[in-house]
C-alpha cells in the first residue's frame, strides 16, 4: 500500500501508547506514511481504553463518526479499532452502528501486518483477538518511536490482581511475563542507539517474575547499562513494592519518580477493592521512598465514589493525601465496569455526593501540587524534550528527571534534545523555564 497514509489516535495508558507505536511500525513497513492529521489519512486507527465508561464511550462514538462519514463519502478510507474495547466488545465493533473495517485485540497487535494484506485484498470486517499465550514477546525492531531518546519497553502484559473495580484482567488477560533476555537485549540496543530514557511497562511491574528472577533482579541487570540516564517503570502496585527495589532506585540510572496508586485512604474500602494492603502499609512504603530516594516524586491515583464509600471513608482519603504529601495526584470518579465484582455491589454513592467529594479532593491536590513544585523556581533542571507545549504549539516542552512537565516558551528545541533549563515559574502540574545550556542534540535518524 505504498503512497497511502495513516493516522492513529491513542486513548488510555502507556501500554496503549506502546501498542500504537507497534501498529505504526507495521503500517510503515507496509508502505504507509504518517498523515499530518486524521482528515487526509487513508487509514484511521483508534486505540481504545475501557478502564472507565467515559473513555470507552468516547472511543466508540469517535469510531461511529469516522465510519458514518466514510459511508457518506466514497468509502475508500479504512477505519480500524484496537485496544481494550476490542477485547470487551469483540465482533460488535464490526456491526451497526460502529462498522469498523477491522478490529485488533490487545494481544493481537503483531497481527496488523497480516491484516493489512487482507485489507489490500479487499477483505473487510476482520476480527483478531488476543492469543492465549503464557510466554509472550514482541518484535521490538518494528516499534516506531517518535522520540529517539525516550522509549517504552514492556516487561509484562495483563494483570492477575482482580481489584474489584477493574476491567483490565478481563480485557488484557492474566499477567504474562516477557523473557528477561529479550528485555535486557532490547534496552541494550536502545542505549546503543542513543536512547537515554527507558520506561519499563506493565500493569503491575513489581509482580514481574521469570523463574527465580524477580523485578528487582531485572532492575539490577538493567542498571548496568551505562548509557541510560533515566530508567523508570510504571505502574507499581503498592502491595508488591519491596524495600530492595526502593533502595535500588536511589542510584543511577533510576529516575527519582514513582507512580504508586493508593486508590483510597480507607482500610475498609481498600479491603472491598481487594487491594491487598492497608493505609499503614502504603504509608510505610512512602516513607521508604522519602528516606532512600532523594527528591523522589510520588504520583498516585485516587478513586472517589467507590460503592459504599462513606463520608468517614472519604475523610480518610483526604487525610492520607495530607500525610503522604503526594507530588502528583490523578483522581477519578468510580465507574462501574462490566465483568467486575464491584459492579454488583449495589450501595451506589449518590452522584451529587460524589461530585462534592471529587471537588474537595481536586482543591486539596491543587494546593499540594503548587507547594511541591514551588521549590524548583530558581533551580536548574535537566529537560528531555518530548514535543510542543499543549497551550502554545511553537513552544518546546519536555520532562525533568522527576517526570514533571517543563514548558520552555522562549525556546525552540527538537524532540529528543536534552537541555538544562532554569525554572522561572511553578504551576499546578507544570514548570516553566528557559534553556541555559544544550547538553545533547536530537539524534539524527
Ligand atoms: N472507575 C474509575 N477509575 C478506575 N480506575 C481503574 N478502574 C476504574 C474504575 N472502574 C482508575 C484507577 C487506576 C487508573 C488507571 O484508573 O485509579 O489506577
Ligand atoms: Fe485503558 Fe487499562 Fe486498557 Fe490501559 S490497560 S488501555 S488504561 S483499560
Amino acid at each position: 500500500m505504498s503512497g497511502k497514509t495513516y493516522w492513529i489516535r491513542t486513548f488510555g495508558c502507556q501500554m496503549n501508547k506502546l501498542d500504537s507505536e507497534l501498529a505504526a511500525g507495521q503500517l510503515e513497513a507496509a508502505g504507509f506514511a504518517r498523515a499530518p492529521g486524521d482528515e487526509s489519512a487513508d487509514l484511521v486507527l483508534l486505540n481504545t481504553c475501557s478502564v472507565r465508561a467515559k473513555a470507552q464511550d468516547r472511543a466508540t462514538s469517535m469510531l461511529c463518526n469516522y465510519t458514518r462519514d466514510e459511508r457518506g463519502r466514497s468509502g475508500q478510507r479504512l477505519v480500524g479499532v484496537m485496544g481494550c474495547v476490542v477485547q470487551q466488545m469483540k465482533g460488535k465493533l464490526l456491526e451497526a452502528p460502529c462498522y469498523a473495517d477491522f478490529a485488533l485485540g490487545t494481544g493481537a497487535v503483531s497481527q496488523l501486518a497480516e491484516i493489512i494484506d487482507r485489507l489490500a485484498a479487499g477483505e473487510r470486517g476482520i476480527l483478531a483477538l488476543q492469543a492465549d499465550c503464557s510466554a509472550w514477546d514482541y518484535d521490538s525492531s518494528i516499534v516506531r518511536r517518535q522520540n529517539k531518546r525516550s522509549a517504552f519497553v514492556a516487561i509484562s502484559r495483563g494483570c492477575s490482581n482482580f481489584c474489584s473495580y477493574c476491567i483490565v484482567p478481563y480485557v488484557r488477560g492474566p499477567i504474562k511475563h516477557r523473557k528477561p533476555e529479550c528485555i535486557i537485549d532490547e534496552v541494550k540496543r536502545l542505549a546503543d542507539a542513543g536512547y537515554i530514557d527507558v520506561c519499563l511497562l506493565g500493569q503491575n511491574v513489581n509482580a514481574y517474575k521469570h523463574g527465580e528472577l524477580k523485578f528487582v533482579h531485572l532492575l539490577e541487570k538493567l542498571a548496568q547499562i551505562d548509557e541510560l540516564r533515566r530508567l523508570r517503570f510504571i505502574t507499581t502496585h503498592p502491595k508488591d513494592l519491596c524495600l530492595d527495589t526502593v533502595k535500588m532506585m536511589a542510584h543511577q540510572p533510576f529516575a527519582p519518580y514513582i507512580s504508586l496508586p493508593i486508590q483510597s485512604g480507607s482500610d475498609r474500602i481498600l479491603g472491598l477493592m481487594n487491594r491487598g494492603y492497608t493505609r499503614r502499609d502504603y504509608l510505610e512504603k512512602v516513607s521508604w521512598l522519602r528516606e532512600h530516594v532523594e527528591g523522589c516524586f510520588i504520583s498516585t491515583d485516587i478513586m472517589v465514589g467507590f460503592p459504599g464509600e462513606s463520608d468517614a471513608d472519604f475523610e480518610d482519603t483526604l487525610e492520607v493525601v495530607r500525610l503522604a504529601q503526594f507530588d502528583n495526584v490523578y483522581s477519578f470518579i468510580y465507574s462501574p465496569r462490566p465483568f467486575t465484582k464491584a459492579s454488583s455491589f449495589g450501595n451506589e454513592v449518590p452522584k451529587l455526593v460524589v461530585k462534592a467529594r471529587f471537588k474537595r479532593l481536586l482543591a486539596l491536590q491543587r494546593q499540594n501540587h503548587v507547594e511541591r513544585l514551588r521549590p524548583f523556581v530558581g533551580k536548574t533542571v535537566e529537560v528531555l524534550i518530548d514535543g510542543a507545549s499543549k497551550k502554545d504549539r511553537s513552544a518546546a516542552c519536555g520532562r525533568s528527571p522527576q517526570h514533571v512537565i517543563v514548558n520552555l516558551p522562549q525556546d525552540r528545541c527538537e524532540i529528543g534534545e536534552l537541555v538544562l533549563a532554569e525554572i522561572t515559574e511553578a504551576g499546578v502540574r507544570t514548570l516553566i523555564g528557559k534553556v541555559t545550556k544544550r547538553l545533547m542534540p536530537a539524534p539524527r535518524s
